[in-house]
């Protein structure tokens, strides 16, 4: 059975959306020039539907915001509610975060969101696929600018830990702050969330957060 995913076309279509990773690895280094300005590069790994991503392009007009998916509908979501900003300014990359250090040159990122990656959890096996990895956040930490942060979140008590246990390893990050009940915390922003922590929120489920610093 062919299953026909009205989404690839419009991905394909939209300008603001980059499908192709010939093109997109074609502006590392250049992603300035491709904004027109010098302003700082704000990345969201795993945007989902994009209500994070839209309001902090709304918000933040003076900065330029790249979001990487991987499933076309979401690419195509998030899109449409970036659009809604008066001066939007961003770009949609489909590609595998795992490629950054494809993207992006030492230092060209400024601030990075990962919220809710998903935590290849079932089997012991499965651990392989997760995002945050040694090597990953160790590319992270080479395009990331030196005094700019990065910003992860998870209802996944284990992936957090582990993580954690990753970073303290490494001694690239200083760790800004951290916890695992974000919501009873002070930096709790109920406007600012996901619409994967709205799907979990009531579930008795805590969500874990940390803030680091290059
Ligand atoms: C559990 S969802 C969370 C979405 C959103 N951040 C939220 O909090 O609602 C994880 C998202 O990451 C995307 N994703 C999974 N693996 C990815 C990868 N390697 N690179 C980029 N995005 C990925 C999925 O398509 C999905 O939309």
């Amino acid at each position: 059975m062919v299953i026909n995913n009205p989404y690839i076309e419009k991905v394909k279509a939209d300008s603001d959306i980059m499908h192709q990773v010939e093109e997109i690895y074609s502006h590392k280094w250049k992603w300035s020039q491709y904004f027109g300005n010098d302003n700082e590069i704000i990345l969201e790994i795993g945007t989902g539907m994009g209500n994070f991503f839209g309001k902090q392009v709304a918000r933040l007009p003076e900065k330029n915001f790249i979001g990487m998916e991987i499933r076309y509908k979401r690419l195509f979501q998030t899109a449409e509610k970036s659009r809604k900003a008066d001066d939007p300014h961003f770009v949609m990359l489909k590609d595998f975060a795992q490629n950054i250090d494809k993207i992006f040159m030492q230092w060209e990122v400024a601030e990075t969101y990962i919220f809710f990656p998903d935590p290849w959890a079932n089997k012991d096996r499965q651990r392989k696929h997760r995002l945050l990895q040694a090597e990953f956040l160790n590319n992270l930490h080479q395009i990331t600018k030196t005094g700019w942060k990065l910003f992860f979140k998870t209802d996944h008590r284990e992936y957090f830990d582990s993580t954690r246990e990753i970073l303290e390893e490494q001694w690239l990050w200083k760790v800004v702050s951290w916890t695992h009940n974000y919501e009873n915390s002070e930096i709790f922003d109920i406007d600012n969330i996901t619409e994967f922590e709205w799907f979990y929120r009531g579930e008795n489920t805590d969500i874990n957060y940390i803030e680091l610093q290059k």
